[in-house]
């Protein structure tokens, strides 16, 4: 049991018909939910800490925490920066242990892009540590009107081939479109399936990552609704376009708003029911088991990785 890379992991997943699952970790029941789950699954798991989980939780809080459930389960965790923005921050984790980091130039023109992620990935591989970086941008929802529009934004094929052979990159994330938080589309959800088999096609050896890939199924929606506080629109990828991704060298999907969503439906829920409850342990217990659910169903039903440890 221990901390490891997604080398291994990547390597058995690439070409098979399953994908490993990257949950987004801020606290210490998110992170007992989702590792419970991958033990009960037998499937491997990727921890991943963005930005703005090191600043709530402070760093060295998670680094423990992941550490702990690790020696308290026997799990072995891959623990992954999400987005990290610059040089200095993807040091900081690989200084801190991080078995992963991902550097997100995707704002940058091409050129810059590819000279950012190769400076870390010269310093990470220097330190045994893996390198995911990012090509193409997730659009927002107000970049749905238009399909043609909003594709101008995806991975484009050459780039992406010419960009992992010029960085090294272990790993790439692609815009197909996807995208972050729980408004995905106005219309139809649509993914470019064409460009993702295109990009796999010359790229078959290089692990590919699906960002924004929660469902924002429509039962957690409605008991958000429910127990009071409407979000109202919101939509996510239908887990069978997940399913179809996966076949076509998708290896890591992140996920994080299903997670946030199973867990405050859960407390909302608690908390309506037992209006006099004061004691977080209370709600918190519920809401961590619902994370451990959310978890399970999406290992076992959607990425089809229960077993494959
Ligand atoms: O991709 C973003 C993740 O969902 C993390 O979100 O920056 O609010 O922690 P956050
Ligand atoms: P979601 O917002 O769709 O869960 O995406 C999470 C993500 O991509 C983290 O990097
Ligand atoms: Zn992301």
């Amino acid at each position: 049991m221990a901390l490891i890379t997604t080398k291994e992991m990547f390597e058995k997943a690439l070409n098979s018909d399953y994908a490993i699952g990257a949950f987004n970790v801020n606290n210490m029941e998110i992170i007992q939910g989702i590792v419970e789950a991958a033990q009960i699954e037998q499937a491997p798991l990727i921890l991943q800490v963005s930005a703005g989980a090191r600043k709530y939780a402070r760093p060295v809080y998670l680094t423990k925490l992941v550490e702990a459930a690790i020696a308290d389960t026997g799990v072995d965790v891959a623990l992954h920066l999400d987005h990290g923005e610059d040089f200095e921050i993807c040091k900081k984790c690989v200084d801190d242990g991080f078995t992963s980091v991902m550097i997100d130039g995707s704002k940058y023109p091409f050129e810059e892009n590819i000279r950012l992620t190769k400076e870390v990935v010269d310093y990470a591989h220097d330190h045994g540590v893996v390198v995911e970086a990012e090509l193409g941008k997730l659009a927002g929802v107000e970049d749905n009107i238009k399909v043609d529009a909003r594709s101008a934004t995806f991975t484009d094929p050459d780039e992406a081939a010419e960009f992992v052979e010029r960085t090294g990159v272990d790993s790439l994330a692609i815009a197909i479109g996807t995208s972050h938080g729980a408004y995905k589309f106005k219309g139809e959800p649509y993914l470019d399936f064409d460009r993702l088999k295109t990009i796999h096609a010359l790229l078959p050896h290089t692990p590919l990552v699906l960002h924004g890939a929660s469902s924002v199924l429509k039962e957690f929606v409605d008991r958000c609704n429910q127990y009071g506080g409407e979000i109202p629109g919101a939509q996510g990828v239908p887990e069978e376009m997940i399913r179809e991704a996966v076949k076509h060298g998708i290896c890591k999907v992140n996920i994080d708003t299903d997670l946030r969503l199973a867990m405050t439906a859960e407390i909302r829920r608690v908390l309506a029911e037992n209006p006099g409850e004061f004691d977080p342990r209370k709600y918190l217990g519920p809401g961590r088991e619902a994370i451990t659910r959310m978890v399970q169903h999406k290992i076992r039903d959607m990425l089809n990785a229960s077993g494959t440890r």
